[in-house]
């Protein structure tokens, strides 16, 4: 078998599934405060920009199928923009997000009444501090959970009691990567990318042991935000900077797509960020 007709056969083996996503128009869009080391108030931004880039992400998912629903943008609010940090739902139930810096402690009621006026039954705001999928991903039937920097640990046990699913603690341990979803993306499977150097050498182990075939990053990609990434099970949405990763998906089957989100990188988030999934 050439090595073509293999690469034609390992894509087709990838099957994506349609999802649904939750997304918020950045129309308040703008850095002006700093929560994370990415975030520069000097430097200028731009909503129009924002706005332009995030319109190709949503039509990148309406185009290849996906579900796409939208909560209104709230002023005052302009990082929620970055819906994955609203909540986490699995099975469809909804723990909604308690934010760790008061300039996005509202963005929590905005959520909360999304869900409970559309009929989602079982919505609960996080006792500790939570920020949604920022920080718990769901692979397999168990969900990895970051803390370090922005989610209590806490708040491991509580997602563990609320969805009564296996939770598994991981320590971010670069302030550059401040989320899971920074450092870590959920490709297929039980099949994960992520950059070693942002855990702990012991959170480092254990992923090593749980996902030996997992696509490890280089540096380069994840300083441009690669790991910020999202997979339908074979298109892997990424940023378009992070080529090093496209070509090792591309070996594994899998379709990257490249987004261009430079103006949302100025607030320190990307693809997954911008994205809460909405799983029933
Ligand atoms: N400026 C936002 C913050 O620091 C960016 C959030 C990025 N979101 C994410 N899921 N990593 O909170």
């Amino acid at each position: 078998m050439s090595d073509e007709t293999r690469e034609v056969r390992q894509a087709g083996d990838r099957r994506a599934t349609p999802r649904r996503y939750l997304m918020c128009r950045p129309s308040y869009f703008g850095v002006t405060y700093s929560i994370n080391p990415w975030m520069e108030p000097d430097r200028p931004s731009s909503a129009e920009t924002a706005l332009a880039q995030w319109k190709g992400l949503h039509d990148t998912f309406a185009t290849l199928g996906h579900d796409v629903q939208l909560i209104e943008p709230v002023a005052g609010l302009p990082d929620m923009v970055f819906a994955a940090n609203g909540a986490t739902v699995v099975d469809g139930k909804v723990l909604v997000a308690r934010f760790r810096h008061r300039q996005r402690a509202d963005e929590s009621a905005a959520y909360l009444d999304w869900f409970r006026e559309r009929g989602w039954s079982e919505v609960k705001m996080a006792q500790y501090t939570n920020e949604g999928e920022g920080d718990f991903l769901f692979v397999g039937d168990e969900i990895l959970a970051g803390t370090g920097f922005r989610s209590d640990v806490r708040s491991h046990d509580e997602a563990h009691e609320f969805f009564g699913r296996p939770v598994v603690s991981l320590m971010l341990v670069d302030p550059r990567f401040y989320h899971l979803d920074t450092a870590l993306s959920v490709l297929g499977d039980g099949e994960i990318m992520y950059y070693p150097e942002a855990f702990s050498t012991g959170s480092r182990a254990l992923l090593a042991e749980r996902f030996p075939d997992a696509v490890l990053a280089e540096a380069a990609d994840a300083e441009v935000f690669g790991l910020n990434a999202l997979s339908d099970g074979r298109n892997v949405m990424l940023p378009h900077r992070a080529t090093g990763l496209a070509a090792r998906l591309r070996e594994r089957g899998y379709e990257p797509v490249g987004v261009e989100l430079g103006e949302l990188l100025k607030a320190g988030g990307s693809v997954k960020c911008c994205t809460l999934e909405l799983r029933d």
